[in-house]
Formats: C-alpha cells, structure tokens, sequence
C-alpha cells in the first residue's frame, strides 16, 4: 500500500502546474522621449523602465525569472482592438517632422509622439502577447511584462494619456481568439481609470474589467461621467464593468485591501476567469505626483497574492503608470517577488476603510447588486443613499476647491516612507509530518499526538494564533450548513468577505488550519482557503489534516487527494479553479451578513457600507437568540 502511495505522489507531480514567473523586458522600450515643453506629459520617462527593471536586478528577482524575448506586434494583432484609419495614422508618425508631430498630437489628449514611438507601441504589444504565449502554453504559471508606451487610456481610434496601443485590451481578444478562453479579468489597479479597456469590453460579458481610480467627483482625469461606480457595462455586458471611484486622495492599504475583499474578489470568484490580467499602474502607490495615495509598495504584493489564486494561477501583469521612480521601482519588486512564490510581507496597522471609501464601496456593491451574488442590502432604497452621499461630499469638494492654496502646499511636502523590508523565503519550503509507515497504526498515532502537543504548545506561546482558529471555525460555521457544506458559493463568500478581511486587520504571526474528519468542504475550496490564507503571517502556516478512523484510512482516495491538494497549495502550486460560482443559500447570505454586522464593531475591515448604512443597518439586524446559539454551537 505504501508503494502505490508513493507511486500517486509521484503521478501528481509529474502532472503538477507549470511553475516559474516571466520577465519580459527590452531595453529598447526606453527609446522615445518628450521632445517638447508639456508639464502634462513630463513625467512619463524612459527612466520608468530602467529603474525598473534594475531595481529587479539588484534584488535578484530578474535572475530568478524566465526571461521572455519581446517582439513586434502584427497588424492584425493592433487591428483586433483599433481601427485601419487610426493604425494607417499611427504608422506614418516615424516620417514626420517635429512640428508635424506635436499637430497630429493635439488632436489627442496628454499624449505626446516621437519618430519611434510607433515601434516601442508595437514591441509593447508584442511583449504583451509574448507574456500570454508563455502563460497559455504553461511555459511559465505567471509573469509580467515591463512595457511602454502603456495602453490602458488608449481607444479604437485615439490615443490617449501616454498611450498609443491599448496593449491589455488586444492582448484580451488575443487570448480568447488563440486559446479559446472563455472569461478573461482584467484588474486595473492604476489611479487613473481605464477608459480605453472600459470601451473596448463594455458590452462583453466574457470580459470582467475592474478599475478603481482617483475620480473626486469627476474632478479628476480624464474627468468622464463613464467612470463613476453605476458604469456597469451595457447590453450582454452589464455586470462586467467595475468602476471604484476614489473621490478622496490619500487612500491608504486599508482601502485598497477592503474593495478587493468586499468588490472585487466575490466576484472575481463567481465569475472564475479562465485568465487574468492586470493593468499593473503603480501610481496608485504612495508618493505619486499624480495619485497622491498612501498605499504603501508592498500592499501590491498582497494584491498579487489575492489574484493569484483565480484562472489557477494565470495571472499576466502588463506595466502602466508609476511615475515617482522610486516607490513604481518597489512596487514592481514587490509584485514580481509575489508572482515568484516568496511569502508576503507582514501587514501591519490594517483598520477600517476611511468614510469615503466606504462610501464608494457600498455605491458599487449596490450597482452591481443586480448582477452578482452580493449579501443583501443593508438598507433600502440603497441607490438613493449613494446619490444622498455623492450630493454631501459634493459640497464638500467644492468647498475644497476654495482651499487649493492650502492643498498645493500640501503637494509641496515630500512623502516619506521606508523601502519595504527584504523578503526572505526560508530554506525549506513545506513541510510534511506523515507516519513513515502507514502500515504500523501505532507509530501514526504517535505523531497524531505529538501534533496536538504542537497545537496546545502554539496555542500558548504564539500571541495571535488563538483567535485566527477560533474566527476561522466561527466562518466556515455560519456560511455552511453542518450537515452538508456542500455550498462552495457561500463557503467562498464566507471566506472573501468575512475571514479574509478579519485575519488580516488581526494580523497573526501563525496561521493553523485545522480541517476535521467529515468538514465536507471540497478539495478545491480547500486548497484555496489554504492558498489565500497564506497572504497572511509572512506565509507561515501550519496545516493539521485529520482523519477519519484508523490511520489505515489514509489510504482512502478521497483523503489523500485532499492531502495532496493541502500539499500543493502550503508549496504555493495554484489552487484549481472552483468554476463559476452561483449565487449562495440566501439563509446563509443571510446568516453571514449579521454575523458581519456585528463584528465590523471591532473589525473596520470587515466594514463594507458608509456610516449612515450602518446606522440604518443597525435597526434591520439585531443580535437574536438564534445568532447566538449558532455560535455557541460553533465554539463547542
Ligand atoms: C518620489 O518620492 C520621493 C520621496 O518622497 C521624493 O524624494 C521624489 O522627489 C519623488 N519623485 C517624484 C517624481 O515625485
Ligand atoms: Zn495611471
């Protein structure tokens, strides 16, 4: 019995996922620059790429990837996202005199044209393509590709915002038409919005586009009503288009953290891309002249690891904005490094959303009520309260406005912070403790014991281990009916937006996962829980699998599929794609929600609506006798 153990370990490694990130860089992207006086294009440098890529250099992550040979797009392949007349413009940039150029630039917004700009656009595609080639053939599990011009601001026919091609739009058909996909996502976590991948994918529905950007009210560029939150695509498409708008600067990891647990990743999750993109701006990062945030460059690193769960790991980054050369160098490091494996930095000092990102968050998690399976509403007529909400900080941003004085002073003062800490992987990766022999029942009890000794050890010594268990079995409780747990939709849900959120405000320095005889959770919904919760406590965790019977069982098909998938997943092997998930029980939607109601009291992370919400809120959702025998049910 053991042999034939050892010959189906053997089987799933040789069929394991591909591994390995990509690199795909090429010098010859720096060569086009600003050949005129424009305050607004100044910032857009060559020196973007080699920072860039030398700060990956120095850190050793450039050594460890794949390095991918860029080439130059077709133009079939530009076509599949613009139209001939403006390609057939394009293309006759390189022949133009300087005064030609800036003329043919006017016609379009903050963009600006060199003679090789027209080549570096189709090398950017190319690279583009490159990295989806390697991705798709499994050639690599992930990777990015450092490219400029960027491409997200780029429409069928214009340029736009330092973009000439829309590299991650033609890169989306381009996936779909070459390796039949059926649901692609692209997550736009720059600070400006993607206009250009909105439109080219507004009325698709196998494209889900997620932007948050810097908005205020439309006070921002590129100042279109098309990027407020009730932007949720059109015809086929409605539902597909996530637009998080910040009306407020100075948005810190919090923030940032809650729309992916309370926007994008439940649906994310429901909708189960096939491939995901990322539209990789980092001038989303802290002490950036254009989005003034405070999200700090190793946030992008969690960002990563929350992505790469979803389409079992394929996950293409494609670079856009980033324009203080030195928290945009960090942040691709950060990425990078997270893309390769390494565990994630430690959180700390996460709390709750500021109001006005609340406010943001409940507006498009009512817009897109409709579409995806979101708790109920905390309060009636929600759309209402958005429009009540918009009006009050409209006010306000006028007010504001009065004081630009003030807030240019503000702009003056130079950002500090600390170059995040190097991350170490250990030497060892993972772990196993199995009865070398499983024919000796004994000797598998033994080490049973000396792992609950562990446990009760861990229990005592390791500061924050209790209550990440403790809140642990409270979620996965309450979403998942005890005789059953056959809903993976809820069990999702439960962990994206309950678990998620409250582990990682918790920050623990140990994550045990302990998983019961008879949990009936699914292999798959296993392994990515186990492959999210490794985001937190530098990766640290430590898997307890227990089964049923005698030790003999082991030998138990089922049991050992879970085994390996735990294993794979603590070894950071993608988990596999749940598939598209419907919408949960509305008892356990139900159950979830006042269970989240009342924690966010101590929780802020776990906040998802704006305080007047809560308020009202309050009066929907008392604590009832029947919430708190499920939990004394839970604790025992
Ligand atoms: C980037 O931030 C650093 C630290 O605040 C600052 O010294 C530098 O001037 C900034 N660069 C740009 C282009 O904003
Ligand atoms: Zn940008």
């Amino acid at each position: 019995c053991s042999s034939m153990l050892m010959g189906l370990w053997g089987y799933f490694w040789l069929i394991a996922m591909s591994s390995g990130t990509a690199l795909v860089y090429d010098e010859e992207m720096t060569r086009y620059k600003l050949l005129w006086v424009d305050p607004a294009c100044k910032i857009e440098v060559p020196e973007r790429l080699t920072v860039s890529h030398t700060a990956l250099q120095e850190e050793g992550l450039a050594e460890r990837c794949v390095s991918v040979p860029i080439r130059q797009a077709t133009d079939a392949e530009i076509l599949l996202a613009h139209s001939v007349e403006y390609l057939e413009a394009v293309k006759k940039t390189p022949h133009m005199s300087l005064d030609e150029l800036r003329t043919f630039t006017q016609q379009y917004g903050d963009v600006y044209f060199h003679p090789n700009i027209y080549h570096c656009a189709k090398l950017a595609i190319g690279a583009t393509l490159q990295l989806v080639d390697s991705v798709m053939t499994g050639k690599v599990r992930n990777g990015m590709a450092l490219v400029r011009p960027p491409g997200h601001h780029s429409q069928r026919s214009a340029a736009n915002g330092f973009c000439v091609f829309n590299n991650v739009a033609i890169a989306a058909h381009y996936a779909k038409k070459q390796y039949d996909i059926k649901r692609v996502l692209i997550v736009d976590w720059d600070v400006h919005h993607g206009q250009g991948v909105q439109f080219a994918f507004e009325d698709d529905p196998s494209v889900l586009y997620f932007s948050w950007h810097r908005y205020e009210h439309q006070g921002f560029w590129p100042n279109l009503r098309e990027s407020d939150y009730d932007s949720v695509g059109k015809e086929k498409g409605a539902g597909f288009n996530i637009n998080v708008p910040w009306n407020k600067v100075g948005m810190e990891n919090s923030d940032y953290l809650s729309v992916f647990f309370h926007v994008l990743l439940p649906i994310a999750y429901e909708f189960s891309p096939d491939l995901v993109f990322v539209c990789a701006g980092f001038d989303s990062a802290i002490g950036d002249p254009e989005g003034h945030m405070c999200a700090t460059p190793d946030i992008f690193a969690h960002l990563t690891h929350l992505l790469k769960s979803l389409a079992g790991g394929k996950l293409c980054a494609v670079l856009e904005g980033g324009y203080n050369l030195t928290s945009l160098a960090q942040s691709v490091c950060q990425t990078v490094q997270t893309l390769l494996g390494d565990p994630a930095p430690q959180t700390s000092e996460l709390n709750g959303p500021c109001e006005s990102a609340l406010e943001s968050i409940q507006c498009v998690r009512s817009a897109h009520k409709p579409y995806w399976a979101f708790a109920p509403p905390v309060s009636e007529p929600s759309t209402k309260r958005c429009k009540l909400a918009e009006k009050e900080e409209g006010v306000q941003a006028e007010g504001s406005q009065k004081e630009e004085g003030d807030g240019q002073k503000a702009e003056e003062e130079e950002v500090v912070w600390m170059k995040p800490p190097s991350r170490l992987a250990p030497p060892v990766h993972t772990e196993v403790a199995l009865p070398a022999d499983l024919e000796v029942p004994d000797r598998c009890d033994r080490v049973r014991s000396s792992l609950m000794y562990v446990m009760f050890y861990l229990t005592f010594n390791a500061q924050h281990l209790l209550c990440t268990v403790y809140y642990y079995s409270q979620c996965v409780c309450v979403c998942v009916p005890p005789q059953g747990c056959s809903d993976v939709a809820g069990l999702m849900q439960a962990v994206l937006c309950l678990l998620l959120p409250l582990a990682y405000e918790y920050d623990p320095g140990l994550v045990l996962l302990v998983r019961g005889p008879g949990s009936g959770v699914g292999k798959a919904a296993w392994a990515q829980i186990t492959s999210l919760l490794q985001g937190l406590a530098q990766g640290h965790t430590l898997a307890l699998l227990q089964v049923r019977g005698t030790p003999r069982d082991i030998l138990n098909y089922d049991d050992f599929f879970l085994l390996y998938f735990f294993h794979a997943s603590l070894l950071g092997d993608p988990a596999p794609s749940l598939g598209p998930l419907g919408a949960p029980l509305p008892e356990d939607m139900e159950a979830m929600e006042r269970l989240r109601q009342r924690l966010q009291t101590h929780w802020g992370l776990l906040q998802n609506a704006g305080e007047q919400m809560i308020k009202a809120s309050k009066e929907t959702y008392s604590v009832t006798q029947m919430d708190n025998n499920i939990l004394e049910n839970q604790n025992g």
